[in-house]
């Protein structure tokens, strides 16, 4: 693959595989689990590492390496590894840099399975996790202890859409020396490098935005080159890999993306701008939105305001639920980055479990309503959210 550095769009088409001599002009798919050695002296300088080749698909392939390499040139970042989902990529990314009695400090609005991972599984190594309310940043600090190692985020937040300072984040890690992850799974790289502020490593679900067609499972962490070979450690031991048909699948996606989220952010503004001007909406929070509490921030670090739209419903609970019941053409379904409008009601499906005031804690009012913005024609789609709304 050229090492000449492009444009975002350029790279993302052209980091391709070397031809092989079919003369192929896109990547071909390597289903194999394993690669063959010439002789016994090949076979030792690829285990020991002294050759860089691919040895068996759960350590590396041509496919996953393809799509590494697009995720490391989008985001700005030396290394990566690609997983199977994007739980797979945070849960290894923290078991691999982690020692029993380490401490991590977290936003609280973290995506509901991270925040499981936080409070059921980690503790079970001794590893505890303490909470900062996105909204309060001045008290970040307060919750770093001698024993904290990384400090976690998501920007936007899923599914409130709040938005945390990814500058005052890199400044603190640096100062009290700690590892900052970023899950920049709403934005994408096209609309944020949280690696420019300072970020170690970027985790992503590119089950979402990067596939962008509700098709494949997938997910990757990219960053600093020592961190991402702790976890390629882990991870070429302990199985989580993505699999080649994936890795193809996702890196043909990432040849669009730029267009895609153009498309998909230009909707989701006019579906934002329409919402906040509708009698049975108390209010919607969108980043691009003059409204957004944390706009000039959300201007600062984003290129574009991303695909989804948080709004609350007048009425509550069973507003909440009497709009979703009422949609007709957009989805009810629990992905989202897809080019089909997604709508979700988090108080009564995702977040069900949890006492009002526990979702209050991370932004979720009984009547939210998270709207994933597809690419169909936005005319259709504000269409189908109006006559939901009645
Ligand atoms: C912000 C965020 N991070 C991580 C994940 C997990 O990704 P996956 O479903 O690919 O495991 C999700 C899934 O919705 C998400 O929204």
């Amino acid at each position: 693959m050229s090492k000449e550095k492009k444009q975002f769009e350029t790279e993302a088409i052209r980091t391709q595989l070397e031809r092989t001599e079919f003369l192929e002009h896109t990547s071909p798919l390597y289903l194999t689990s394993s690669f063959v050695f010439e002789d016994a002296e090949d076979m030792r300088a690829s285990f020991t590492e002294e050759k860089e080749r691919n040895i068996y698909s759960r350590f590396t392939n041509p496919n996953t390496s393809e799509f590494v390499e697009k995720v490391c040139r989008m985001e700005g970042a030396e290394d990566g590894y690609a997983f199977a989902t994007g739980m797979a990529a945070i849960f290894s990314t923290f078991a691999a840099l982690l020692d029993s009695g380490d401490h991590i400090v977290s936003a609280r609005s973290v995506f509901g399975s991270t925040h499981t991972l936080f409070t059921k599984y980690l503790p079970k190594w001794n590893i505890e996790t303490t909470y900062f309310d996105i909204n309060k940043p001045e008290t970040i600090e307060s919750c770093i202890t001698s024993k904290t190692k990384i400090l976690y985020a998501e920007s936007p937040t899923n599914p409130a859409i709040d938005i945390i300072d990814l500058k005052l984040l890199g400044n603190i890690a640096k100062k009290h020396n700690l590892i900052l992850i970023i899950d920049n799974c709403f934005a994408t790289p096209y609309i944020q490098q949280p690696i420019k502020y300072g970020a170690h490593l970027v985790v992503h679900s590119a089950t979402k935005l990067m596939d962008g067609q509700g098709r494949v499972l997938g997910g990757v962490t990219v960053g600093d080159a020592d961190l991402v070979r702790e976890i390629y450690l882990f991870a070429r031991n302990t199985g989580p890999a993505l699999s080649p048909f994936n890795a193809w699948t996702l890196s043909k996606s990432l040849e669009t993306l730029a267009v895609r989220v153009n498309k998909h952010c230009e909707n989701a503004l006019k579906v934002a701008e329409f919402l906040e001007n509708h009698p049975k909406v108390n209010w919607v929070k969108y980043p691009f939105l003059k409204s957004h509490p944390q706009h000039e921030v959300a201007k600062k670090q984003m290129k574009l305001g991303g695909n989804i739209v948080a709004f609350e419903t007048k009425g509550g609970i069973e507003a909440g639920r009497s709009f979703l019941n009422a949609i007709k053409l957009c989805s009810l379904s629990a992905n989202l980055g897809d080019t089909r409008t997604i709508v979700t009601h988090p108080a009564s499906t995702t977040h069900s479990k949890l006492s009002e005031a526990d979702r209050l804690e991370v932004s979720i009012t009984d009547g939210l309503v998270r709207v994933s913005v597809g690419l169909e024609h936005v005319d259709d789609i504000i269409k189908d959210l109006s006559q939901a709304l009645g």
